[in-house]
């Protein structure tokens, strides 16, 4: 299979850039610049590579560089920003810092002739942000852009296929971005194109059947789109070797497990059990009122009640994990300054002794997980829905967690999502979150004392940061009176008109 080699130094669209690489139809990896050797880089075949930016100064002290005459392997090499300076400084040119030299934002480049600008007009605008720029274009290489701040925009040594680009033609305010990423490809690394989904299946199925041949595999199922889809490619490599096994904490939407247990057993008649755990959860929730400690007593009790079940099937030889591509690159990257502590399922090898993981999902991107589940035959409801956390509807009841207060929450949550989704709004995520207030309200003659509501509906690409969504006043209208007629102990709806930063979707 032909590939591209993404190395990264530290930029904030190194995952953008094996997207749009993908989206070509050839298979992107990314990898740090310091964790991949010049021999491995030889071994793997990469059709080309692409040095990423990064918030560094080449010249400065600690700069990432990468070790090893790369530029004289052979293979084609494309630098963006950092990635592009730091070719010219490979090479022997001259990089330098200058406030006046940097360029942020939209910006008019002018292109001269090259293979990489083939088709792109002589003047468009590109997103620049630097504050660097090569002074001095290395020997053998040639300026094939400049700016009205930046003499050396771009610059290529065609004969041995460099090129260097100091604006980011991945985001979409470059307006030739993607023509240059696919000259890039197709006419300087002469890529084919060829990565498709249904070779993803039917390889990835061919691998597993045959690795796994005679041995037991256990998958632990949440119902979210990664998991799922995991299970149903696991499913069609090994068949009734797999068992499933799908935790139900009591902290679920309405009818969410029921829909997670049809799905499975009855479409793809697979071997699944649902461990109904609700008064367990509940009992180790209670009285418990702080974010994080709720995210750990369910992280730990997930664990806890999978061992149970997984012992209780008698020993197995494989855990299936829904890992995909990001959740590798950004561990990889380790967030020293985690906000919250993202629940997932992967706490479960430390403690559990398997011969082996199985990943099949960890070379692939959201959309391209989603594009699999639906290939497969699962329902589009649930391999497109909107995210949902681990810890389910624990951390959007604010405060301590009662079943009266899980199941109002559960009727409120349904009927806004069914008021947005009857009205056709498209957001991105979108729900209910019962805060921790009771206010008084009046009904018929007579005063109430309920609880308050609040709903919440985000728009966003990629959930780091989001913009409240402008639902119609119509639909939260709906919304607001069937919750209040319908859900007796609600007697007030707020709507969140907050974005992110500087709060989060969730409310814990
Ligand atoms: P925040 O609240 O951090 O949410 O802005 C960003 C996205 O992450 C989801 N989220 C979680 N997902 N376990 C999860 O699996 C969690 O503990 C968790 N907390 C937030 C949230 O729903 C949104 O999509």
């Amino acid at each position: 299979m032909e590939k591209i080699l993404v190395l990264d130094f530290g930029g904030q669209y190194d995952l953008l850039i094996a997207r749009r690489v993908r989206e070509n139809g050839v298979f992107a990896e990314i990898r740090p610049y310091n964790k991949i050797t010049l021999e491995e880089i030889k071994e793997a075949g990469y059709k080309g590579v692409i040095f990423t930016g990064g918030p560094n100064s080449v010249c400065g002290e600690g700069a990432p560089r990468y070790d090893g005459d790369i530029l004289s392997l052979g293979v084609p090499v494309l630098g963006i920003c950092y990635g592009h300076q730091l070719i010219a400084y490979m090479a022997g040119g001259t990089v330098e810092s200058a406030r006046s030299a940097s360029e942020y934002g939209k910006t008019e480049v002018r292109f001269g002739a090259s293979p990489l600008f083939e088709g792109v007009p002589g003047k468009s605008v590109c997103w620049m942000s630097h504050t660097d720029y090569v002074s001095k274009t290395p020997a053998g290489f040639e300026v094939t852009a400049e700016t009205d701040g930046c003499p050396c925009a771009a610059m290529a040594d065609e004969s041995r296929r460099i090129y260097g680009v100091q604006f980011h033609p991945e985001v979409t305010h470059t307006e030739y971005g993607k023509l240059i990423l696919r000259n890039f490809l197709f006419g300087v690394c002469g890529c084919a194109g060829d990565w498709k989904m249904d070779d993803f299946i039917e390889k990835t199925v061919g691998k597993y059947r045959e690795e796994l041949k005679g041995k037991k595999i256990l998958c632990a199922l949440s119902g979210g789109v990664d998991s799922s889809v995991a299970a149903v490619l696991m499913h069609r490599a090994v068949g009734d070797a797999l068992t499933c096994v799908f935790v139900d904490h009591g902290l679920l939407r309405k009818d969410e497990g029921d829909d997670v247990e049809r799905v499975f057993r009855e479409r793809f008649n697979m071997k699944l059990v649902r461990v109904n755990a609700e008064e367990r959860f509940l009992a180790k929730l209670k009285g418990v009122r702080e974010p994080e400690k709720k995210r750990r007593i369910i992280g730990e009790e997930f664990i806890r009640v999978f061992e149970d079940e997984s012992r209780a099937l008698g020993k197995t030889d494989y855990l299936v994990q829904g890992t995909i591509y990001p959740d590798i690159v950004e561990s990889g990257k380790g967030d020293a300054s985690a906000i919250k502590s993202h629940h997932n399922v992967g706490g479960l090898p430390s403690v559990m002794d398997f011969e082996g993981i199985v990943e099949p999902l960890k070379e692939l991107f959201k959309d391209e997980v989603r594009e699999v589940g639906l290939k497969l035959g699962i329902p589009e409801k649930l391999v497109m829905r909107q995210p949902f956390p681990g810890p389910g509807l624990a951390v959007r009841i604010i405060g301590d967690i009662t079943k009266e207060k899980a199941d109002t929450l559960r009727a409120a949550d349904a009927i806004f999502r069914e008021e947005l989704e009857a009205a056709g709004v498209k957001v991105s995520q979108y729900f209910a979150v019962l805060t921790d207030t009771q206010s008084v309200g009046v009904m018929g003659d007579a005063r109430t004392y309920g609880h308050t509501v609040a709903l919440r509906a985000v728009t966003t690409d990629d959930f780091m940061t989001a913009d409240w969504a402008r639902v119609p006043y119509g639909v939260l209208e709906a919304a607001s009176r069937r919750i209040t007629n319908e859900v007796g102990t609600i007697n007030r709806v707020v709507y969140d008109i907050t974005s992110k930063p500087p709060a989060t979707v969730e409310w814990e």
